[in-house]
């Protein structure tokens, strides 16, 4: 028997829901139609101090500039703080439940609202005004959230970084924005291992003089070396100051937050959101697409160092006086039973995860899931990467019982919030799709040349104009921005990622079309991971793909070329992946290292990649064209010995 390909809305999920198929075809008519009265009326969810009298002022041509609500002043933690007080002090804004199954804690509205307003204080003690840049080096505990809205509250930049980024690339992030203050923890905890939080931070600060103050919130209690003039704890001074700030008044278009992402080419790109529009949209897709109702309890799995973390575990639910829980752990830790005796724990309602949680978890067949009850799940969503069928309808067959719902949610760093999802009681599910655009989002399909591709086909993914959440530029470097994601089809915003759209208008996400991996749901450019390599004094030259990989989505694929006269030993193989882990973090670890005597190269000296992903992936059968190569017979060796490699 073949599994079912559709999975259409119930009527019961349809009835209880924010929005039917009618009321998601009426909406998104006048999303696109008149984007003005759209979001004229929805950019209302939030509290503004002056309200906008202008609504859409954007353009994708010439210089592109991007504004929303620009004359309306507002402040994003008074919003998802403040305004929540009058009506739900006393419930519960976040339930953090820690790496060890003993420890979790119940954080209200009020007490949120106290933590945020002293901690906004500390900032300023610290001499941190509004527009300032503060790096945030955390690991999954409430204090994560406290500074991200502490440094909204007083008008601060923040950038994340999250934890398993080595002291290289936490040193370069707090370079490239110039931050002055760095909110850190002495150690990380998970899967009951340690991480060196502070010790990095020290690390990367040896090279940084310009961050004066680092804030240390003592999660471990380990050892941790100690700069008397620079090294503040985070319970000292929260101490020190009031429990009353004001939170400060910031224009619709002042910056928020600044994230790194990798791109296809040179270092990782500080991708910036600002105020208004992103928290119109993180609110109002958080409450659609997961359908969010009063009183919900609401699980993203991220870590607050990727962008779903941010709008999706913290800006989007707090926004809308959500509670939201916020995990310390990992997936099998202690156990792998461990996902499904939180949501029994905590009586979860919504549950969004990633494709390579779910695959990995499927590996253990069904007795861990079904010895909890999961009786509290209404939703199941994903995030990061194409969710295959076969664990699309594992996850919705035995995790949801199939009861639930599945949104596969396709978005981005850049766009702040998701694009292309199904709404659960609108637009019936084919595993694998992540369906139809979210209201104000026009997808668009064009083939190499950029024509436009219409009805069923496949091609390049661009979105025609712009929607509130979206990214205004990168930091310090407009031209880039201009460059990145408006150049490659003039006047329209390019993803990166190719898709399918099927007969019935859905899209099917089919990966990225650029030097871009993606590994477990986190981005990587190959380009950062071959400059670790060449960066090595044994290496000549090294190229790096992705290739399909059971679990991780894709996996990392290094071609490396050795400087004449080296032994290509295993030893050496080992360093070089230990080195990689050293200079980028172990999320950048090699799969595969593969010695290249030579690299296939067109005769202007360009690596041909399409080729090298082919002999990765072992579909030697199918490289194309190598007559354009200046030396052919290469291929014929990096195939023989990726062959005997199996
Ligand atoms: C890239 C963005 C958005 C938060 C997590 C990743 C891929 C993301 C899906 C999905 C297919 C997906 C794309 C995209 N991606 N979600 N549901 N189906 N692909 O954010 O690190 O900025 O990566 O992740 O390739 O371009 P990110």
């Amino acid at each position: 028997m073949s599994s079912p390909t559709f999975f259409p809305v119930t009527e019961e999920v349809a009835a209880a829901a924010w929005v039917d198929e009618a009321k998601y075809k009426a909406m998104y008519e006048q999303s696109v139609k008149d984007p003005d009265a759209f979001w004229g009326e929805h950019g209302k969810r939030i509290d503004w101090f002056t309200p906008y009298t202008k609504v859409k002022n954007t353009s994708f041509e010439g210089d592109v500039s991007i504004r929303w609500f620009e004359d309306g002043t507002t402040n994003v933690a008074y919003n998802c703080v403040d305004r929540h007080l009058a009506t739900r002090g006393d419930q519960t804004a976040i339930i953090w439940e820690g790496d060890n199954p003993a420890e979790s804690a119940h954080i209200t509205y009020r007490e949120l609202h106290e933590k945020v307003s002293r901690l906004a204080n500390v900032l300023k003690a610290q001499g941190v005004k509004k527009g300032d840049r503060v790096t945030i080096y955390l690991p999954m505990i409430p204090e994560a959230a406290y500074a991200m809205l502490a440094c909204a509250r007083v008008g601060a930049i923040h950038s994340i970084v999250f934890g398993g980024f080595s002291p290289d690339s936490l040193y370069d992030r707090i370079v490239d924005c110039d931050s002055k203050l760095v909110i850190t923890a002495d150690e990380g905890l998970r899967g009951g291992r340690k991480v060196p939080l502070k010790a990095n931070v020290d690390k990367a600060l040896e090279k940084a003089p310009g961050v004066t103050s680092v804030i240390v919130v003592k999660r471990t209690g380990g050892n941790v070396a100690w700069n008397e003039a620079r090294d503040h704890w985070y319970h000292d001074e929260m101490a020190k100051v009031s429990a009353e700030n004001a939170a400060e008044v910031m224009g619709a278009e002042d910056p928020l937050f600044i994230l790194y992402t990798s791109g296809s080419t040179g270092k990782p790109k500080g991708v910036l959101h600002t105020t208004g529009g992103y928290l119109v949209y993180a609110a109002m897709t958080h409450q659609y697409v997961f359908d969010y109702h009063e009183g919900d309890i609401y699980w993203c799995t991220a870590d607050v160092g990727w962008v779903t973390g941010h709008s999706y575990i913290v800006y989007g639910p707090l926004a809308n006086g959500a509670t939201t829980l916020m995990f310390e752990g990992i997936p099998n830790y202690p156990s792998v039973s461990r996902f499904w005796e939180v949501i029994d724990k905590h009586k979860v309602n919504i549950f969004y995860t990633a494709p390579t949680a779910i695959r990995a978890l499927m590996r253990e067949g069904e007795a861990p899931v079904k010895k909890t009850s999961r009786a509290s799940l209404r939703l199941l969503g994903s995030v990061g990467e194409p969710i295959n069928p076969e664990a699309w309808l594992w996850y919705h067959g035995v995790v949801g019982d199939g009861r639930c719902p599945i949104v596969d949610t396709w978005w981005q760093t850049e766009t702040g919030g998701i694009l292309i999802t199904p709404l659960p009681g609108a637009i019936g599910q084919k595993p694998g799709s992540a369906t139809l655009p979210f209201f104000g989002v026009q997808p668009q399909v064009v083939d190499n040349e950029g024509t436009i591709l219409e009805g069923a086909t496949e091609g390049n993914l661009c979105i025609v104009d712009s929607w509130p959440g979206q990214m205004r530029t990168v930091f310090g470097d407009h031209e880039r921005f201009i460059q990145t994601y408006f150049s490659t089809f003039k006047g329209k915003y390019f993803t990166g990622d190719g898709c399918r759209r099927d007969e019935d208008g859905y899209y099917w996400i089919t990966g990225r079309v650029d030097d871009v991996i993606n590994v477990s749901g986190h981005r990587l450019g190959t380009a950062e991971i071959e400059s670790a390599l060449v960066a090595h004094p044994k290496v000549a030259e090294a190229a790096v793909v992705g290739y399909p990989h059971d679990l991780k989505g894709q996996g990392i694929y290094a071609y490396v070329t050795l400087n004449a006269g080296e032994d290509p030993t295993e030893e050496l193989r080992k360093e070089l992946v230990a080195w990689v882990r050293k200079e980028i973090g172990p999320i950048a670890t090699p799969d595969l290292i593969q010695w290249a005597p030579g690299l296939p190269k067109t005769r202007s000296g360009k690596i041909m990649r399409r080729i090298l992903r082919k002999i990765a992936a072992n579909e030697h059968e199918a490289l194309g064209d190598t007559s354009t190569l200046a030396d052919p017979n290469v291929v014929n060796d990096l195939v023989s010995s990726r062959m005997n490699r199996g």
